[in-house]
């Protein structure tokens, strides 16, 4: 809005002049009017990852509908489609757009220092939303909101570990279906099972990234069926890898749920993941929360204010699964519940 209404106002003001000096009564004033409440909007580009799942869809939905003409936004979206190349040609060009905000969802964590230090240096604020970046200078964004992807990790692992104690199981062999590598969700999420797998152990016969899709879900747990006759629990790190692992392990004779031979965990609790977690076939689905719109736009409106906004926020999540078997979980001293997905729940659920 800054650099529009400047604009906006020069133009107004030569407009005028001109007016005065041709002795126009000011006929032109209803369009210079519109011109400004036009400019009024506040411009947003948004660099978005991709469409690779569910949860993507829901998030791109969540900041679609905040950031919408009706709430005074002009939204320019870009969809990267997982590579890092676009979303850098994304920013450079909602520079030359002189946007006023930039929303960045990283692909991947490391490579951002000099494409937003040219959006510092063009005096952009660039908000960064669910992943993170990792930059050797905090001050190149304003703000970061997103998951504790870690914590994700950990609360799972910890439910495993309660539910592998209480159904007696005697070892517990994992396929890793990882995300995409080096984003936040992938790190966060491993690092939860590697520490774990060493605490417990537990041991991960297979590591494979599934790159946060069903295609390549189904292609990971296919190759680790073949090499690995042991596994007992697939640990995928969202829930389309989780739908094509299933896939996979059925097309392979094999069953998955409580009392079948693979134990199939996820993360996102998207719709259709707490739909196969109510059947079982996901015994365990972790939120991770897409609804990001109404948090960015809070974090806009603050620095539209001129007040001050926090520089990291975690959103709050909550942990579902098939049954009751674990009721809670502890990390870190804090306990989560965990519960247990039922119908009625589910048809409540906003994504
Ligand atoms: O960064 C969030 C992750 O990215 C979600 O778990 C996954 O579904 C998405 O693609």
């Amino acid at each position: 809005m800054k650099r529009k209404v400047i604009t906006a106002l020069l133009a107004a003001t030569m407009v005028a002049s001109l007016a005065v000096g041709c002795g126009n009564k000011g006929g032109d004033s209803k369009s210079d009017s519109s011109k400004s409440s036009s400019s009024d909007e506040i411009t947003i580009g948004f660099s978005q990852v991709g469409a690779e799942s569910d949860w993507r869809t829901a998030n791109t939905e969540s900041m679609k509908s905040t950031f919408s003409e009706e709430n005074g936004y002009e939204l320019i979206f870009d969809d990267a489609q997982q590579k890092q190349e676009n979303q850098l040609t994304a920013i450079r060009n909602f520079i030359q757009q002189e946007v006023d905000y930039i929303v960045l969802a990283p692909v991947t964590e490391t490579g951002w220092d000099t494409v937003l230090q040219e959006a510092k240096d063009a005096d952009i604020h660039v908000i960064i939303v669910d992943r993170m970046v990792d930059v050797s200078d905090d001050s190149l964004y304003t703000a970061w909101v997103g998951s504790n992807f870690k914590m994700e990790g950990q609360k799972a692992c910890e439910w495993l570990n309660a539910y592998a104690e209480a159904k007696g199981m005697k070892e517990v062999n994992i396929a890793h279906i990882q995300g995409t590598i080096g984003a936040s969700a992938q790190i966060g999420r491993t690092e939860g099972l590697e520490e774990a797998a060493k605490e417990y152990g537990w041991n991960i016969v297979a590591q494979q990234t599934g790159e946060f899709t069903q295609a390549k879900g189904q292609e990971g747990m296919e190759s680790m069926l073949k090499q690995h006759d042991n596994i007992n629990v697939v640990y995928c790190e969202n829930d389309n890898e989780a739908f094509g692992a299933i896939d996979a392990i059925e097309a392979a004779g094999k069953t998955v749920g409580p009392d079948g031979d693979i134990l199939v965990m996820s993360f996102d609790t998207t719709n259709a993941g707490l739909t196969d977690t109510l059947s079982g076939k996901i015994i365990c689905d972790t939120e991770c929360n897409p609804l990001h719109g109404p948090r960015v736009e809070e974090i806009i409106k603050k620095l539209e204010d001129g007040k001050d906004v926090d520089k990291k926020a975690y959103v709050e999540e909550e942990m579902f699964a098939y049954d009751d078997t674990v009721k809670s979980v502890k990390v870190d001293d804090k306990d989560y519940d965990v519960t247990k997905i039922t119908q009625e729940i589910l048809d409540k659920r906003a994504y």
